[in-house]
């Protein structure tokens, strides 16, 4: 065989090698590996090349253009295969980062207000419409505040009926856990006339009270909303009024109430408030026991006592004040039947009782 036939067998040969390299490279680098290595300075058709020199004159001018023409050959056929690869890497990313916009969203679950909070918005916001202001007032309290103020001296027996809480921390000063929102009348009454006012005074005082007391109506923490209001000639009839507007607005529905004559050692004359049974209209059922009425808050106008316990003249000015118990009023209105439901934090309970 001629010199010029052996080579060419040769370059055949690298030629059809470095196409089947560049074919089965499975990425761009080593895709770019096999070209160095039959293309590049040192790679296979330079070697091929340095074999011209053994050459006749005449031969290589042949064998120049053969090489010439593999080199060319290979040329393209790299760039080719460097292109459908790239496209072929571009399309596996773009698969990769393909977002599947028919998938179902995450669950999350969603957190509501307790039962007794919005209870405490909805009866404060009720009264904020009518025009009274919010006040606040400390849940550990002194005895002037808790009892004295509110015409329960210290040997009074209503004292005992409250199931106080007392505070030992304080060893100077006796401190209590407030047992009823009342205290707030005294202070925001005190407050109103050190800010130089005089009345009107129209108040809600919505909170957390503390009693010693825990069965399935009794909890020894409890939310009352205490309503006051202090002006010239207010009458039970005022209070009336108040009182039928406020629970026909609560329950949604226009609602028969009756004032039981009662005893509160702050108020006088004091009324136990009913509202005709929510549950079966005033016909009768097992919550209001078959009466067809239902004890909602304590009532009454005002004591001369405790108006003159913070300095506001009895014989010009006169009020009403009632207190609620928020919790009651929330298992009315939603028919719950425990009121520890309220403090377990049962979720499924929470849940479809909050909002
Ligand atoms: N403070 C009373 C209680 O907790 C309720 C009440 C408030 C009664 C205002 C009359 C006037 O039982």
């Amino acid at each position: 065989m001629s010199q010029i036939a052996v080579m060419e067998q040769q370059l055949d040969a690298i030629k059809e090698e470095a196409k089947k390299a560049f074919k089965n490279a499975s990425d761009l680098s080593q895709l770019d590996q096999e070209r160095v290595k039959y293309l590049g300075k040192k790679g296979a058709l330079t070697e091929v090349l340095k074999g011209v020199g053994k050459l006749s004159p005449e031969d290589r001018p042949a064998i120049g253009k053969i090489v010439n023409k593999v080199k060319d050959d290979l040329d393209r056929t790299f760039k080719i295969s460097q292109a459908v690869m790239k496209d072929k890497l571009g399309l596996l990313r773009i698969e990769a980062e393909r977002v599947d916009v028919t998938m179902p969203g995450r669950v999350t679950s969603r957190g509501y207000k307790h039962p007794v909070q919005n209870g405490l918005d909805e009866l404060t916001a009720i009264f904020t419409q009518m025009g009274f202001d919010i006040a606040q007032g400390p849940e550990i309290e002194d005895e002037f505040h808790n009892f004295d103020a509110l015409n329960i001296p210290p040997e009074h027996p209503a004292r005992a009926m409250h199931d106080t809480f007392f505070l030992k921390e304080f060893t100077d000063r006796p401190m209590v856990l407030r047992t009823h929102t009342s205290p707030v009348q005294i202070r925001a009454m005190q407050r109103f006339l050190k800010e130089g006012n005089e009345p009107p005074l129209a108040v809600v005082a919505p909170g957390r009270v503390y009693r010693c007391d825990y069965d399935m109506t009794h909890s020894p923490m409890f939310h009352q909303v205490e309503v006051f209001k202090v002006d010239r000639d207010v009458s039970l009839a005022n209070l009336k009024g108040v009182l039928k507007h406020f629970l026909s607005a609560y329950f949604g529905k226009e609602l028969p109430i009756r004032l039981r004559p009662s005893y509160f050692p702050f108020t006088e004359p004091s009324a136990e408030v009913d509202i005709g049974c929510v549950l079966c209209d005033g016909k009768g059922c097992r919550v209001c026991k078959q009466t067809g009425w239902i004890e909602v808050l304590g009532s009454g106008m005002i004591h001369p006592n405790v108006l003159k316990s913070v300095g506001i003249d009895s014989d010009t000015y006169s009020g009403f004040a009632f207190g609620l118990g928020v919790e009651r009023m929330v298992m009315l209105k939603q028919g719950i039947p425990d009121l520890r439901l309220f403090f377990e934090n049962d979720v499924r309970f929470l849940g479809r009782m909050g909002s």
